[in-house]
């Protein structure tokens, strides 16, 4: 009895100790790590691109839908309070048919009660050639009847970890009819 004991006593104290280890393994709450060397990033880079982002709010495929607005939206003159998600295909010229390059997923709020201008909150999500998968994060205020406007480069995954710039927007095409509107995006991005 007692030998079994103290088997028992012996395996449950290398139980103990296997379990702490990997406890141990799995808890980090942060460490510093030295970037070129450890973590092996590369001299910082720029990046310039271009395409043409399609906002498409009315037709059989709108790619902009509205969501919510406020009992007050539509007598305002700016549309203050309209808010809409957007899924805006990115495409590498004017025309709507040529080569898509990604997608602007997120979404718009019209926020000033001046001018017409929308609060935008949107990942720029690429599927481009070494593009494919990478995204940008963007935040911005964007005036659309100003140009070029600007908006924020705040983030990015894949090939645009780190990164942050500007993008200029000017509008290519917007038809006053249907306030579908194609508009021209020049990033700079600095990333690694
Ligand atoms: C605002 O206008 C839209 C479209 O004309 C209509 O569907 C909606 O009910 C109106 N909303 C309010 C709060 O009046
Ligand atoms: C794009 O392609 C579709 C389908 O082939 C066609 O109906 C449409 O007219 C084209 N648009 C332009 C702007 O060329
Ligand atoms: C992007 O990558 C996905 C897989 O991650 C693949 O299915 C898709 O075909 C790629 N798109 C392009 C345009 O290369």
């Amino acid at each position: 009895m007692a030998h079994f004991k103290t088997s028992f006593t012996i395996l449950a104290f290398f139980f103990s100790l296997t379990f702490l280890t990997a406890i141990k393994s799995e808890t980090l709450f942060a460490r510093e790590l030295s970037a070129r060397d450890q973590f092996g990033l590369k001299p910082e880079k720029m990046t310039h691109l271009r395409f043409y982002l399609h906002d498409t709010i009315t037709g059989q495929h709108p790619t902009a839908v509205p969501v919510a607005q406020a009992a007050t939206t539509n007598t305002s003159s700016t549309s203050f309070g309209l808010v809409a998600v957007i899924d805006d295909p990115l495409t590498m010229s004017p025309d709507p048919n040529s080569t898509l390059v990604g997608r602007a997923q997120g979404i718009y709020a019209s926020s000033s009660q001046s001018e017409v201008s929308l609060t935008l909150t949107m990942n720029l999500v690429f599927v481009e050639g070494a593009y494919n998968g990478s995204t940008l994060s963007v935040l911005g205020q964007d005036p659309i009847l100003k140009n070029p406007r600007e908006l924020a480069i705040v983030g990015g995954t894949g090939i645009f970890r780190f990164a942050r710039g500007y993008i200029q927007l000017r509008t290519y095409t917007n038809n006053p009819r249907t306030n579908n509107a194609i508009v021209k995006y020049d990033a700079y991005a600095l990333h690694y």
